[in-house]
């Protein structure tokens, strides 16, 4: 199965550009030109629109796109509720706030057969999925590839930090390949199934209830820099033409529920539009930072942000820690210490990251609440106090964080995780005083 899925995986081809008006037919002449709705389809597809916004939101932020598919989505029976297996909603009210910094070890590994789905596991969240406003923090940890059935969130668009394990995503408009360094995001409602490249997978999972993720603006930075619109990937149209029952699984204001249509609703033969998913190599990310002192704040570091109704103020950003030079003179070079309005989950996708020594692994992450008190440990401090400031490369690590408007409650079952590391408050033990007067 994944040997499959892999070959397919190696020969995509995609489109480019961040919310681009794309277009893409699958089989030539299936895009009906000069309107969205003809009186009759071309090759005799069903049109359908998918609105990721409302009809009259500014044209900036407007998200739409045109299907044409052999089936409508229209068609199908009852949805019934399911278990939620792992996955958990906002608004969070199991366990109280936690103002103390958490931080987790890796998700153990799952029982064979664990897909994507049923691999879902949340960590926690804000806001209210109904209102629109908020996001949830999940990982996954899966050894099995989807089969007759692909998700749908309504509730939000779901951006995926593979952090082990290449995944095949077939969505309603084409497919998309994510290994470990990519991130792919999933726009509210496409319906998708994930395809193992590898024997097993794993990473993260942000939840977007609010505002779809936008590329931050630049300011006095210029027209470039950060992440470029070019380096997003969009699929390209590819259609599944499969006459066998397919359960279509929707999160809905919090909770699972299944239908089962009769064929593949992955059955979308062209479209056009601006609802779309995208997969982008943090590879690609243009690192800026300072060449003279002191250390820029992390918001330097943001790919994708979600916007609140108040200007610079985000939902959710998501910012990633590339391999960069530190060429600061008379500066300490790590993350400084600092507390913060803003709540930060970090995850970390391979190597190490330079404000922690050690206890931070790849699929593992921390939570620093807000004002909470955090910065580097005490061995990366001392280290950075004394360290000779000759420019230094920091190349064996790629982390990111959610860092969200609102604080993040835990679930019952991270709160209570056996993987909740119970003593991350020593890594601040033992900081010297070293005031003299
Ligand atoms: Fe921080």
């Amino acid at each position: 199965m994944s040997e499959q899925a892999r070959k397919t995986a190696e020969g995509l081809v995609y489109l480019t550009g961040f919310g681009n008006e794309h277009s893409s037919e699958a089989v030539p002449g299936a895009l009906p030109l000069g309107r969205n709705s003809p009186q009759r389809a071309p090759l005799g597809l069903y049109a359908e629109q998918l609105s990721g916004s409302a009809f009259t939101e500014p044209r900036a932020h407007n998200r739409r796109s045109w299907l044409y598919r052999i089936r409508p989505s229209a068609a199908h029976p009852p949805f019934t509720r399911i278990d939620n297996g792992g996955l958990r909603t906002a608004p969070f009210t199991e366990t109280v706030p936690d103002p103390n910094r958490l931080r987790w070890n890796p998700l153990p590994d799952p029982a064979p057969g664990t897909d994507f789905l049923s691999g879902l596991w949340t960590l926690g969240g804000n806001g209210d999925a109904a209102q629109r406003a908020g996001m949830a923090i999940h990982l996954y940890a899966a050894n099995a590839s989807m089969t007759d059935r692909v998700f749908s969130d309504s509730d939000g668009e779901l951006l995926i930090v593979p952090e082990r394990g290449g995944l095949l995503l077939r969505t309603e408009l084409g497919l998309l390949r994510a290994e470990p360094g990519h991130v792919a995001l999933i726009p509210r409602g496409v319906r998708f199934r994930v395809e193992l490249l590898d024997a097993d997978a794993r990473g993260y999972v942000c939840e977007n209830y609010g505002q779809p993720f936008q590329l931050p603006d630049l300011g006095p930075i210029g027209a470039n820099g950060l992440a470029a619109a070019r380096d997003f990937q969009a699929p390209v149209a590819a259609y599944e033409d499969i006459e066998r029952p397919t359960e279509v699984v929707n999160k809905f204001c919090g909770n699972l529920w299944s239908a089962t249509y009769g064929h593949s609703p992955l059955d979308v033969v062209a479209w056009h539009g601006t609802h779309t998913p995208y997969v982008y190599d943090l590879r690609r990310f243009n690192v800026l930072g300072t060449i003279s002192y002191d250390h820029p704040d992390p918001s330097i570091f943001t790919v994708l942000t979600s916007p609140s109704d108040t200007p610079g103020l985000a939902g959710v950003d998501f910012v990633v820690f590339a391999p960069r030079w530190l060429v600061g003179e008379d500066t300490f070079r790590p993350p400084y210490f600092h507390r913060n309005v803003m709540s930060e989950y970090m995850g970390l996708i391979e190597g190490a990251y330079d404000a922690k020594a050690e206890g931070f692994v790849p699929g593992g992450g921390s939570l620093h609440n807000m004002m909470s008190a955090h910065g580097p440990d005490r061995e990366t401090f001392d280290k950075a106090s004394a360290a000779e400031l000759k420019p230094q490369k920091i190349d064996d690590g790629l982390a990111f964080m959610f860092e969200t408007r609102w604080p993040i409650t835990a679930t019952a079952q991270a709160a209570g995780a056996d993987h909740l590391q119970r003593r991350y408050d020593d890594v601040w033990q033992g900081l010297q005083r070293h005031f003299r007067a």
